[in-house]
């Protein structure tokens, strides 16, 4: 199987995907679910085409998949899911096969998905995760701790 999917039908993967959807059941603002961790990977590759950087589509697709599932752990301890997230892909991604340089460059990644970075590839991650959300039509907009320049108000073609 390659490596994406693997990682899709890997164990500890699966169990922390229940996890959040167990912890988001009632959430009235954006789940961290398998729709988004796409919709973040198609947006990023789209936007790694436009920029002309080279994708290499099952480190954008990990980092997809990957970069919000620290939340299970957060939702358990309280710590931060961007560096839970990061911990999970250092472990998840070599047992799925993907060499150290792809797994180095996920975690950089999800570290700085939510701070941004000067990095024009991580700045194209963080992009990509906050024009995933339709914060445009979202009926807990006004409730959400999301600061403005964070939110996707508009449509970008
Ligand atoms: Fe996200």
């Amino acid at each position: 199987m390659e490596k994406v999917n693997r990682l899709l039908n890997n164990e500890e993967y699966r169990e922390m995907l229940s996890c959040i959807q167990e912890a988001e059941k009632e959430r009235i603002f954006c789940r961290h679910d398998m729709r988004h961790f796409l919709d973040m990977a198609r947006l990023l590759h789209i936007y790694c085409l436009e920029e002309g950087i080279k994708a290499d589509k099952p480190l954008i697709y990990a980092i997809g998949l990957l970069h919000d599932i620290g939340r299970a752990a957060q939702y358990k301890t309280g710590e931060e899911h961007h560096t839970a997230s990061a911990r999970a892909a250092e472990k998840l991604m070599p047992d799925c096969g993907f060499d150290e340089e792809q797994t180095k460059t996920a975690v950089n990644a999800i570290l700085s998905h939510r701070s941004g970075s000067e990095d024009k590839f991580f700045k194209l991650v963080y992009k990509a995760d906050k024009k995933s959300r339709l914060c445009f039509e979202c009926k807990a907009r006004g409730e959400c701790n999301w600061p403005k320049e964070k939110m996707n108000l508009e449509i970008e073609i």
